[in-house]
């Protein structure tokens, strides 16, 4: 898998380290533990991200198995070369799915999930997808049944778990686990770019996560069809209100904000410096200096 790279090179030499200690005597294993790539991403207490976890996780989200047409995994939606992300456009026709989808970078950090904020863990979120049936449109006992014919699965879950009865539970945490190291949080040299980042932008994109994950107005005009999260509170002054999302990797996640609006990088800095407003960013070369910041996110 492609990205992310640095994270993902940390993880498997770690795997190898733990592997090579376990299997014959290093001088350089006796005394200590290869430090822990996982060490500062937070996790709840009942689901600790382990290598092994990771690693079955890493496998269920790529498998075809947990779909009912046997052709979709979580990779089909959330692309690894589009930034864990994908567009409303290469769904199905007949979908009823009405919303961007995501990328999942940084989620480790987010207090809650979907465009709207509807979820508040993603071990409660992530056997939706799967049953849902514009998504995987799988039912659980079947799921379970899938996995549990597969001895690789099988093994995984012993592993990571201590037991290789694959239960939902199970699922749900690799997952969870899998999802939580896609980590993509650069140190950017100072540019003008990124001043202008700062000054403009990071306010509610704030942090090395790129967002506070809080719930605003959309400050960008929304199309009006989908009232946001509105529809979980049903207070007025919710409508258009989404969940801020983080900005990693945002050069290649495109079309932009819930419902795709926004085609480009270009467009969308030219239409934010209306929006805000910031007078500054009318100003082309400014604009492209902060667009050259947000590629490099
Ligand atoms: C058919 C496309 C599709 C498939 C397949 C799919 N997803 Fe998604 N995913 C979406 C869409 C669309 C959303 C946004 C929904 C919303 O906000 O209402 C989403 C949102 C998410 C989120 C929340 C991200 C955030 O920023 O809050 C997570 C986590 C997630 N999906 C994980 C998964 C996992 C795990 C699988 C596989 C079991 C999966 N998805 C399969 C389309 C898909
Ligand atoms: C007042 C808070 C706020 C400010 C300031 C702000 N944003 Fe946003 N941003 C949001 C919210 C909320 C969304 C989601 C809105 C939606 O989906 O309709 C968003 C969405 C985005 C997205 C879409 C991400 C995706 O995955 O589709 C990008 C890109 C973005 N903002 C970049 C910027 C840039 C660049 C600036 C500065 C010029 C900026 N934002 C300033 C709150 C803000």
């Amino acid at each position: 898998m492609p990205v992310p790279s640095l994270n993902w090179l940390a993880l498997s030499r770690y795997i190898f380290l733990r592997l090579l200690c376990g299997l014959i005597f290093l001088p350089a294993c006796e005394n200590k533990e290869p430090e822990n790539p996982f060490a500062g991403i937070p996790s709840p207490g009942n689901n600790p991200i382990t290598a092994e976890g990771v690693a079955f996780g890493k496998a269920l989200f790529q498998s075809e198995l947990l779909s009912s047409d046997g052709k979709t995994s979580c990779f089909t939606c959330h692309r690894p070369d589009s930034g864990f992300s994908g567009s409303i456009n290469h769904l199905n026709p007949h979908s009823k799915i009405r919303r961007q989808i995501p990328s999942l970078f940084n989620l480790a950090w987010s207090p809650s999930f979907f465009w709207d904020a509807r979820e508040e863990t993603l071990e409660s979120l992530i056997l939706k997808p799967i049953q849902s049936p514009d998504e995987m449109n799988l039912s659980l006992p079947l799921l379970l049944k899938k996995v549990n014919q597969k001895q690789e699965l099988k093994q995984m879950c012993r592993a990571a778990f201590q037991t290789d009865s694959i239960g939902t539970v199970h699922v749900a945490r690799a997952l969870a686990q899998f999802i939580r190291t896609i980590v993509q949080q650069p140190e950017l040299p100072d540019s003008e770019g990124k001043t202008l980042f700062q000054k403009h932008c990071a306010k509610c994109h704030s942090g090395k996560t790129t967002s506070d994950f809080q719930i605003r107005k959309s400050v960008l005009a929304p199309s009006g069809i989908d009232s946001g999260y509105f529809r979980i509170t049903h207070l007025p002054e919710d409508v258009y209100s989404f969940r801020t999302p983080g900005l990693a990797a945002v050069s290649k996640t495109a079309p932009y904000m819930h419902d795709g609006r926004v085609s480009d990088l270009d467009l969308l800095v030219k239409m934010y410096a209306k929006a805000l407003p910031a007078k500054e960013l009318e100003d082309p070369d400014k604009r492209s200096e902060l667009v050259r910041f947000l590629k490099t996110l």
